[in-house]
């Protein structure tokens, strides 16, 4: 038979009854004992620091911090584009570019040079062409958005979208959406009433390929072709 003795001093004692014999194990409150105690969880919540580290670094590299501050901060959008509607959740800081190409992936509209420069971003709000990099999407709440994806009447392009097809409007492509949606706000504004002033009027959209005259061209083509522009 077997008895398990602890007393007050956390000793513990086991004794053997069955044959007399007895023995103790006792765990005895020394200060090296204590020192020793100390140390191991010292140690024990260092190795914790140091195994968490990893996911406190990675937790930094998601900047976790600022997604969940982000969340907050989101304001309600309402905007129609290619009358479409959509009832959104935008923080204040994002641009109309940034909304249309990585929340509602219409990335027809490019990002040139996100200054203002380029006209790459430029689309139609309230018939109006906007550069969409200097334009925050929370200014937009309730108007109308049309962006190139916007422009054809389903299988049937716009007759700008012919003309710079018919003229060569372009070579890489990169500047054409940005190009195409002035070329329209330019003749509907009364601006294209011949090459001058076309050249003025669009030189708001940089062409890194040089497509000038094919774009002057088409834009004279499409306004003579007299179809709705
Ligand atoms: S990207 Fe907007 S003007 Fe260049
Ligand atoms: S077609 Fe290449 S930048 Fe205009």
């Amino acid at each position: 038979m077997y008895g398990l003795i602890l007393n007050l001093n956390s000793r513990i004692k086991i004794s053997t009854m069955s044959n007399d014999k007895s023995f103790e194990l006792e765990e005895k409150q020394t200060p090296l004992h204590e020192t020793r105690r100390r140390f191991l969880k010292h140690s024990s919540a260092l190795a914790a620091i140091t195994l968490a580290s990893p996911v406190l670094v990675k937790a930094a590299e998601n900047e976790m911090d600022e997604k969940a501050s982000a969340w907050f901060e989101k304001v309600p959008l309402q905007l129609e584009v290619n009358g479409v509607l959509h009832k959104l959740s935008v923080e204040p800081r994002v641009t109309l570019l940034d909304l249309l190409r990585e929340q509602l992936h219409l990335t027809g509209s490019k990002k040139g040079c996100d200054y203002g420069q380029c006209g790459a971003c430029t689309v139609h709000v309230s018939g109006k062409r906007v550069l969409s990099c200097l334009s925050l999407a929370v200014m937009q709440d309730g108007k109308k958005v049309t962006t190139i994806e916007g422009l054809a009447n389903g299988d049937n392009l716009h007759p700008m979208q012919e003309a710079f097809i018919k003229h060569d409007g372009f070579q890489c492509g990169y500047c054409t959406p940005g190009q195409i949606m002035s070329a329209v706000a330019c003749v509907r504004e009364g601006h294209a009433e011949n090459e001058e002033q076309i050249r003025q009027y669009m030189s708001g959209n940089i062409c890194r390929c040089g497509s000038y005259p094919n774009i002057v061209d088409a834009i004279m083509d499409a306004k003579k072709g007299g179809g709705k522009i």
